[in-house]
């Protein structure tokens, strides 16, 4: 297995990082995830526009610009011959004595580049269809940073873990804000798609913003509003995005069935379409 760090390909055993690391102290920094889908990148471009998005928002300058990046991303799965799976970016603010400010203007930030073999297009959870369970969401008030401060999250999803599910979808008063990794939505009775409107409360999807676009060029009704874990409960069809799953269908919710408790009809066509764009 072969690794990307600060400029040089190496074998994951020699792959390490001083203990002042900032990610390591204070989740200084933040992630992306690719997924790759017959050895090629999916949705690339989007994946690097919010990166350099998530590093402008928290001042870290950009290491690489996207050519760059593409490039040591395509080198990095070619060397591990992946074929499907995931790409995993991350930059923090570099190696400094701990210091909850920022390091001296020159000082290197951390790049690091892995690979993980996964089985997105052919997941046998999405013929079956997901269950998920709803915790509280405990995030800080700019979940549209990628930012690798990911505890609530890794709360939630040990709660979904613990309670034989495959997803966690976090509320705030009352409402769906999205899942532990990934954008939810629900299709209503009369067949509207649905997903909370981007804001600071949510990550802006990549996943998303394409299902949404696919399911414009079909035709299909979409709405862009809250909708609550009441709602969610009574919905006809759920599913959800992410790079790491695509269109996850989602079959009951705190143990309330959807629809028939198989995956619904809109979901299984949105996951065709995505799956076909992809490729
Ligand atoms: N997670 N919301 C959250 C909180 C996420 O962590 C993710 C992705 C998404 C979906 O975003 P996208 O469609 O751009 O992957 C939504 C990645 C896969 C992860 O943390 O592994």
């Amino acid at each position: 297995r072969i690794v990307y760090l600060n400029g040089a390909f190496l074998p994951f055993e020699e792959a390490r990082l001083p203990i002042m690391e900032r990610g390591f102290l204070f989740a200084d920094g933040i992630y992306e995830v690719s997924a790759v889908l017959d050895g090629r990148l999916v949705d690339n471009a989007a994946h690097l526009a919010r990166l350099d998005r998530s590093l402008a928002e928290i001042g870290i300058a950009n290491p690489y610009d996207a050519g760059e990046w593409e490039r040591l991303e395509t080198e990095l799965v070619a060397r591990n011959a992946l074929s499907e799976g995931l790409v995993y970016m991350q930059v923090t603010r570099g190696v400094h004595e701990r210091d909850f400010a920022f390091p001296p203007a020159d000082t290197a930030p951390t790049v690091v580049m892995f690979t993980q073999a996964k089985n997105v297009s052919r997941n046998p959870l999405a013929e079956k269809g997901a269950a998920v369970v709803t915790v509280e969401d405990l995030r800080w008030k700019r979940r549209d940073i990628k930012s690798v401060a990911l505890l609530a999250q890794v709360l939630a999803k040990q709660a979904a873990a613990e309670a034989g599910v495959a997803e966690a979808w976090m509320h705030e008063d009352g409402f769906v804000t999205e899942g532990s990794s990934s954008t939810a939505f629900i299709i209503t009775g009369d067949g509207e798609i649905v997903t909370r409107p981007l804001s600071t409360a949510l990550l802006p999807g990549i996943t998303r913003a394409a299902v949404l676009r696919l399911a414009e060029e079909a035709g299909l009704r979409l709405s862009e509003r809250p909708f609550s874990v009441e709602e969610a409960k009574g919905a006809q069809e759920a599913f959800y995005t992410s790079a790491s799953s695509f269109v996850m269908p989602v079959v009951s919710i705190d143990g309330r069935t959807l629809g028939d408790g198989r995956p619904g009809p809109l979901t299984r066509r949105l996951r065709d379409l995505y799956l076909e764009m992809a490729r």
